[in-house]
């Protein structure tokens, strides 16, 4: 049952602060919050939960907008962003928020941890707002499959934070594979440096919780836990019960191109490799294989993921002079080799060097993302543009599902083999425990 530290037990409204700028907010007009579309000129009321961290990047990224409304469990952690929009409503708690002020947020923002993507965003869903969540979407895959159902149902204009998704290099390779320029491709391999925060290791030790956080609101949904040492800000990831581990940090960026060149959707084998894991944290390293079959006339393709400094065999195309860098992606193809060296499918290039002079660059056919994903997803919103290419019904949702299952399979401690329609790992029902853990109230 929930418990509760002294700063938990302070009142709700207890951190609100009212201002001018707020009400001066509504005078905003009418059709634009109900169709949730401004004309040009008019400005979108923003509100971000969690402006901390990436938060603060996420609040001066749709800062071109108004920002009426700023949540943060911590006022210490939030105070960049409450000092720099101080005409912004502050919250502690999001359903206050939302209880508040509904009518008159256009659009939502969330930058919480992983563990609160889920019951942020669907609070925001259900009152119709246009979501910005970062990534990976959820923390479960039975979160991302609720969330992308509620996504369709409300209508609303999604956007996951995976930027590297609005990237040239993510539609070079798409448009290079999608024009054969190296065959039919039957290895992908992506990696990391990552993770650079504790993993592989047992809970430390419990403390008080700062002052000015309340703990409670913190945990959300999460099971009870005392607060400990060293675990926020930033290295909850490596919590099983708050995070997802190296690959859901970075899954969502390095496997974001593959997953949209090759399709990787539906039902896969998968089998992991790794060190120092447990039912707390998620392990030091992991090299984790999704097998998948034959598909549409294409032959088996097999994907390897390698984090906490593992690296694919160096492909002996690679000019000998030549390192693979800290984070990249190599398509293997029956005709040729792509290395993309980065997080964000930044730079790709066939190799060696001389593949990539002779290569005659098929025409450019997907439409290019001029602003990245923060204006991406403002100008859809305000009907200047098409849906957001990360959107969660037809991309995210689906990605996320993709990047978690390899946490299954490092969960698991054996091969799996993922049943897309049942939403189940054949033979194993106590895994559901992890695709649909409980959620706590609080
Ligand atoms: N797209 C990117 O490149 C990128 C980069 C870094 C982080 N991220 C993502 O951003 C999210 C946050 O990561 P971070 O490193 O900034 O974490 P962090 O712990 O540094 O910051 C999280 C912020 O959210 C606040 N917060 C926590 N729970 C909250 C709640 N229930 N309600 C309101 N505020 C709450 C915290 O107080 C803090 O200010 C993660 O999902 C992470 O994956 C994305």
């Amino acid at each position: 049952m929930m418990k509760g530290n002294s700063a938990a037990r302070l009142s709700r409204r207890g951190f609100l602060t009212t201002t001018a700028g707020a009400l001066l907010a509504c005078g905003m007009p009418a059709w634009v919050r109900a169709q949730g579309v401004a004309p040009k000129g008019n400005k979108l009321r923003m509100a971000c939960i969690g402006v901390g961290g990436q938060g603060l990047n996420n609040v001066r990224n749709v800062a071109g907008e108004e920002i009426v409304a700023l949540c943060d469990v911590d006022f210490i952690r939030g105070g960049g962003a409450f000092h720099q929009f101080p005409n912004a409503v502050r919250y502690r708690d999001y359903r206050q928020m939302f209880d508040e002020m509904a009518d008159q947020i256009d659009a939502v923002v969330v930058s919480t941890p992983d563990h609160t993507h889920f019951p942020a965003a669907m609070r925001a869903l259900e009152a119709g707002k246009p979501i910005y969540v970062e990534k990976p979407l959820t923390r479960t895959i039975g979160e991302a499959r609720l969330l992308k159902e509620a996504a369709r149902k409300a209508g609303v204009v999604t956007q996951m934070g995976n930027q590297g998704h609005t990237n040239e290099g993510t539609r070079l390779v798409k448009e290079w594979i999608d024009a054969g320029a190296i065959g039919t491709v039957t290895e992908v391999h992506a990696w990391t440096n990552r993770p650079s925060w504790p993993q592989g290791i047992d809970l430390p030790a419990i403390e008080k919780p700062p002052l000015t956080l309340d703990w409670n609101l913190w945990l959300g949904t999460a099971p009870w836990d005392d607060y400990r040492r060293n675990v926020l800000p930033f290295n909850w990831r490596g919590y099983w019960n708050y995070g997802s581990g190296a690959l859901g940090d970075m899954g969502c960026h390095l496997l974001d191109a593959p997953f949209w060149v090759m399709d990787l959707r539906g039902s896969v084998k998968i089998s992991a490799e790794s060190e120092g894991g447990n039912k707390v944290a998620a392990p030091k390293w992991s090299i984790i294989n999704f097998e998948y079959p034959a598909r549409g006339g294409c032959p088996p393709l097999k994907m390897t993921w390698y984090d906490g400094g593992k690296k694919p065999p160096r492909p002996p195309e690679l000019e000998a002079e030549k390192e693979l860098p800290g984070g990249g992606t190599i398509y293997r193809g029956d005709r040729g080799v792509i290395l993309v060296t980065g997080d964000y499918s930044d730079s790709p290039r066939l190799i060696p060097e001389t593949a990539m002079k002779e290569f005659k660059r098929p025409e450019k056919t997907i439409p290019r993302v001029h602003g990245g994903p923060h204006k991406e997803w403002i100008n859809a919103i305000k009907g200047n543009g098409p849906a957001p290419g990360s959107n969660i019904v037809e991309h995210s949702a689906d990605l996320t599902e993709f990047v978690l299952l390899g946490n299954l399979a490092i969960i698991a401690g054996q091969p799996i083999e993922w049943d897309a329609e049942k939403l189940e790992v054949k033979g194993m029902p106590e895994l559901n425990s992890f695709i649909h853990p409980s959620h706590r109230i609080f």
